[in-house]
This record gives C-alpha cells, sequence and structure tokens, in this order.
C-alpha cells in the first residue's frame, strides 16, 4: 500500500520522462492553448489537445496544424488524433512529428462517441475492431519516433466491454500508455465510470496505466489513485472552471487536505484565461468562446445565477472585467 504522497510521481511514456502523473485530458472545445497553459500554471504536467481529424494533417490544412500551437510553459503536450484508416494516422503522425516544435506524444482516440465521428469508424467505433487499433498504432509507431499512446473507453456497450483486449492490442502496436475512460460508449458521459475496469486493466497491461471518468475534486483524484493503482490519472471536466484542482491534488496527496477556491479566486482565474484567450485568438472571438468558461467558473457560487446573466451579455474584455469586478465588490472581503 502506497502511502498518499507516493502516489504524485513521475512517469516514463516510452522514451519520455514527465515529472508528474496529474494529465489534463483532450477536450473539444475546451482544450485549447489558452486553457492549457492555465492548467499548466496550475500544476498540470501534461496537457493534450482537443480531438483532431487525421485527415486535416493529410490534406495539409493549416488550421489543423494551428491547433497544435503551444504556449513555451506546456513543455509536455499531447496531440491527439482520430481517424480509421492506419494510413491516414501514419501520414498524420508523420506531419506531426515534423512539425518545427512538434509535441511530446501523439494520442490516438479510440473513445469518441459522436455519431458524426462513429460513423466513419473512428472514435469508439475502433472499440469494436481491436485489430485495427493494432494496425493504427502500429503504422503510427513505424512513421514517427514520438511515443504512441491511446484513450480508449470500457467497451462499446454493457454487453461488449473489451477494455482489455483494446489495451492489449494497443499495447502490442506499440502503445506507450493507454488511458481508460472507464465508461462505455452507449454510456456517453453519463452514469458512473466503472473504477473496478481501471484497476482491472493496471493489474494485467505492461505499460503505464492512465484513469479518467468522474475525477471531480482533489479528493476524487487521490482516491482513484490509491483504489486503482493506475499510474496517472486525466482530468476533463473536473478541470472545466476549475484549473485550480491540479493543485488542489498534489496539495491532498501531500497534506491530506486542500482548500476549495473563494469566488474571487475563481473568478480571478476566468480573467487570467481570458487575458490568456485574447492573447491566442483576439477579443471578439476569446469574448465569445470565454461564455461557457464563465458560466463554469460561476457555477455554485452565491450569485451564481444572477452573475451569468450578466456574463453570457458580455461582448468585450471591458465589459467581462466590469461586470467580475462588480460582483467581487458586492461579496464579503475573505477574512484576515
Ligand atoms: C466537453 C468534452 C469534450 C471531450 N473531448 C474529448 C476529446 O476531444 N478526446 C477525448 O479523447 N476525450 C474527450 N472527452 C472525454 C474526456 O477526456 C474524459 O475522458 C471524460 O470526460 C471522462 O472524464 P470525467 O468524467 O472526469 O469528465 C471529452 C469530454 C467532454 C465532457
Amino acid at each position: 500500500m502506497c502511502r498518499e504522497s507516493e502516489l504524485y510521481h513521475p512517469v516514463t511514456i516510452g522514451g519520455l520522462e514527465v515529472p508528474g502523473n496529474l494529465f489534463l485530458a483532450p477536450l473539444a472545445g475546451y482544450s485549447d492553448v489558452a486553457f492549457r497553459s492555465l492548467c499548466v500554471s496550475y500544476s498540470c504536467d501534461l496537457t493534450y489537445s482537443e480531438m483532431l481529424s487525421a485527415e486535416g494533417f493529410v490534406r495539409g490544412s493549416g488550421g489543423t496544424f494551428n491547433l497544435l500551437a503551444r504556449d513555451p510553459r506546456e513543455r509536455f503536450f499531447g496531440a491527439q488524433i482520430f481517424s480509421s484508416s492506419p494510413y491516414s494516422a501514419a501520414r498524420a503522425a508523420a506531419a506531426i512529428a515534423a512539425l518545427p516544435v512538434p509535441p511530446s506524444l501523439i494520442d490516438l482516440n479510440c473513445g469518441c462517441p459522436v455519431p458524426k465521428v462513429v460513423k466513419t469508424g473512428a472514435g469508439s467505433a475502433l472499440l469494436r475492431n481491436p485489430r485495427l487499433v493494432y494496425d493504427m498504432v502500429k503504422a503510427m509507431k513505424e512513421s514517427c519516433a514520438l511515443p504512441v499512446t491511446v484513450k480508449i473507453r470500457s467497451g462499446w456497450d454493457a454487453a461488449s466491454i473489451n477494455y482489455l483486449e483494446t489495451a492489449g492490442a494497443a499495447c502490442q502496436g506499440g502503445a506507450a500508455l493507454v488511458c481508460l475512460h472507464a465508461r462505455t460508449r452507449a454510456q456517453g458521459y453519463g452514469g458512473r465510470a466503472e473504477w473496478g475496469h481501471i484497476r482491472n486493466l493496471k493489474e494485467k497491461c505492461g505499460i503505464p496505466v492512465f484513469g479518467s471518468g468522474d475525477v471531480l475534486s482533489g479528493e476524487d483524484a487521490a482516491r482513484m489513485l490509491r483504489e486503482t493503482g493506475c499510474d496517472g490519472l486525466m482530468f476533463a471536466r473536473g478541470a472545466i472552471g476549475n484549473p485550480f484542482i491540479f493543485r488542489q491534488t498534489r496539495d491532498c496527496l501531500a497534506l491530506g487536505r486542500a482548500a476549495e477556491p473563494s469566488a474571487r479566486e475563481r473568478m480571478r482565474m476566468g480573467l487570467e484565461h481570458l487575458d490568456l484567450c485574447i492573447r491566442a485568438k483576439g477579443e471578439a472571438l476569446a469574448c465569445r468562446e470565454m461564455r461557457k468558461h464563465f458560466a463554469a467558473y460561476s457555477k455554485g457560487l452565491p450569485g451564481g445565477a444572477r452573475l451569468r446573466a450578466a456574463l453570457v451579455r458580455a461582448c468585450t474584455a471591458a465589459d467581462y472585467r466590469e461586470t467580475v469586478e462588480g460582483y467581487l465588490g458586492g461579496i464579503p472581503e475573505p477574512g484576515p
């Protein structure tokens, strides 16, 4: 049995040494450079891009490559691709590895449940074809020198739980890490993640196993590491509106307790996020995209509903700041 403080540790992914084991999961629509670099500033050890179409890289689409732009603070960064073709995945991996500043690793998405993606045979459709997972990982490995990782789900549905087989195929193909989101495709993001699957995979798999699913607080993270024995974990919804969760987890593991960010700290994180987003995308786009983030930063705060109603009307950075400062002016100052 590990001491809690030993649950936070470095992890080796192929030839890559990452100093810690608390990662930011790929999050379509959220994990852009602004959010990722904010998470890194709160002690996240490795970030992933959102899932990107391998075809975009094959066609040489500048827009897709731009999504791999990273902040100098992001020392450890993974690019996640989705595809159902070993040929396209290999070409995408080669193009990504040839970037002037390549990512630290490339991940294959085997979990996306969205019909538009599944229809093409990619994402969670790959769970129904472990042999293809093997072919894709092998082709990616052969086309680039970067470590290749995979992110899978427990299975297609409750009647076809096959994470051991899918992970085994990825491992044989040369994957350096497998992350298990312990839900089936049929569950989407609902129901409970079955952490027992993560524990079982960890016991049987020869490469590092990361866990994902229902890690919404520092306490959840400590519990997942302790109960499953996994090598590390990825925060997803738990980090949205709370990039502080990485630091909370470190505190939980080191001290056995962690403070919740105050309303003031949450809103300051939101404004810091806004600044990073403006730097990356310009004010107009950043202000549109920050609405969903501010909805998350203000969730659960006293007077949060009124605050959100005002924030959705913000069109400029000045509107956001004025609304936030007005809100903070109306809540009590923290005690000494
Ligand atoms: C809005 C959203 C976007 C997501 N995008 C991706 C993605 O691009 N690639 C991926 O592998 N998983 C994606 N996921 C799944 C998460 O990475 C994670 O595995 C899942 O949310 C379970 O963790 P949680 O219960 O702690 O949120 C996404 C999840 C959410 C909620």
